[in-house]
């Protein structure tokens, strides 16, 4: 993890921004850095979509102007970060507990670009725990589900439910989060529709066929990848 190449991203991606945009805004640390190059170059008439609380609160206090999905038909850009990037820009997000919001905010823009850092790009996707937003209600029955899913796809760790310091963490929706380790997925497509099956999953932080272009950062600049 770098946190210069996050810079070197977030603040390329900025340069993307249009005055009269829609933009999404991602959640993360490298979202971050997006979220404040993009304040620094005061564009005029930009309307901004916060995928979280979080980024809510940091654009707020930038004085960037917020807008919501309900108030807008359509985003032009969104730029997020991700958990890992892999082959034709395959990622998982969620890392942030953000997925759902990011995935709403994603499936309405126009273009979706990703920023990271160059550790998270990988050849097979699942060395990152993949997040899975689950309903509170019964969350254990569904955790269950998933396990049985998971070993379908000869993933053998149960997913776990996601703790912090002050116990069960809690998405912006009131959701939980069960964290499959799956090691590697071999087949994200497959295992994408087999999630979203389950009574109880929300939502899942597989990001397949979403981001047009990935800006990396390195220890020298950045480097564009698309899918
Ligand atoms: C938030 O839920 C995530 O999808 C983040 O975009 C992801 O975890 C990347 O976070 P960092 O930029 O902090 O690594």
């Amino acid at each position: 993890m770098s946190d210069i190449q996050k810079q070197r991203a977030g603040e390329a991606a900025a340069l993307r921004v249009e005055a009269g945009m829609i933009v999404g805004l991602g959640t993360g640390s490298t979202a971050a850095w997006f979220v404040k190059a993009l304040a620094a170059r005061n564009l005029s008439n930009l309307r901004c979509v916060p995928t979280s609380e979080a980024t809510a609160d940091l654009a707020r206090s930038l004085g960037l102007p917020l807008t919501t999905l309900e108030d807008v038909s359509r985003i032009d850009l969104t730029v997020d970060g991700a958990d890992e990037v892999g082959p034709g820009l395959a990622l998982i997000k969620g890392g942030g507990a953000a997925l759902l919001r990011e995935k709403l905010v994603w499936e309405a823009s126009d273009r979706c670009l990703v920023i990271a850092d160059a550790a998270k790009v990988v050849t097979t996707l699942g060395a990152f725990p993949l997040p899975i937003e689950v309903v509170a209600f019964g969350h254990k029955t569904t955790g269950n589900r998933i396990a049985d899913v998971l070993s379908d796809h000869d993933i053998s760790q149960p997913a776990r439910l996601r703790q912090a310091d002050r116990g069960i963490v809690r998405t912006d929706g009131g959701n939980v989060i069960y964290d499959a380790r799956c090691g590697a997925i071999h087949d994200p497509a497959r295992l994408a529709d087999d999630l979203k099956l389950i009574t109880g999953v929300v939502e899942h932080g597989l990001f397949l066929d979403l981001a047009d272009e990935a800006i990396i950062g390195t220890d020298s600049g950045v480097e564009t990848l698309t899918p």
